[in-house]
């Protein structure tokens, strides 16, 4: 497990119950060895506020032509991909999310330009800029999400582990905090747990 986490460059950022302040998480540098990526396997020893949200370094193999990045579900991320979808054409000034899952997990990479991911599991929230096409933010179920601070031109790669469904959203925040302070145990929240 010690292997797994030599390859995650982020820092583990303060713990703040203050909602009104986000941190903003500094991602650090890369230092991904494509030959070295480990399975992705175990428990998550690095863990960043909100629980369980955290920063991948994914591979990067690269040559005078140029990088090329790969993700395969279930190694390089904790979940099979069954969807993808990307946000483009995202005007000056627009935010997107505005919801939680109550089991979808998801990867999100900007793969061109940056833009702010606000992330919230009712305990913490915090910021995490994006703006590499090799990190991606992995996202547990029950947290909710804004995106925000778009760049021009950038685009937004996300990886679901499951196909859409609407049944699964939380779309309203107070429903959401509602649901994810029942328990104290960040990230364990939804009673529905396993069930699809
Ligand atoms: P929404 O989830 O609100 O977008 P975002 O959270 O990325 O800002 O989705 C916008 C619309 O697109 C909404 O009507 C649902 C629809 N949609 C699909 O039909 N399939 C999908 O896979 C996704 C992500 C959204």
């Amino acid at each position: 497990m010690e292997q797994m986490t030599a390859h995650h460059t982020y820092e583990t950022p303060v713990h703040t119950p203050e909602k009104e302040k986000p941190l903003v998480f500094e991602t650090g540098t890369h230092t991904a060895d494509p030959n070295e990526m480990p399975a992705f396997s175990g428990p998550r020893e690095k863990r960043a506020a909100p629980q369980y949200a955290r920063l991948i370094d994914l591979p990067v193999i690269r040559d005078l032509r140029g990088s090329l990045t790969y993700i395969e579900g279930f190694h390089h991320i904790p979940f099979e991909i069954k969807r993808v979808y990307y946000l483009y054409d995202v005007p000056g000034g627009a935010s997107r999310g505005g919801h939680a899952h109550k089991q979808l997990e998801q990867l999100l990479i900007a793969i061109s330009g940056s833009f702010d991911v606000i992330l919230d599991d009712g305990q913490t929230r915090q910021i995490f800029p994006l703006n590499r096409s090799y990190l991606g933010l992995h996202i547990p179920r029950m947290v909710w999400r804004e995106l925000d601070n778009f760049s021009s031109g950038s685009v937004c790669l996300v990886l679901a582990s499951d196909v859409y469904e609407e049944d699964d959203y939380y779309r309203n925040y107070d429903e959401f905090i509602t649901e994810a302070t029942r328990t104290t145990e960040p990230g364990d929240a939804c009673p529905t747990r396993g069930s699809t």
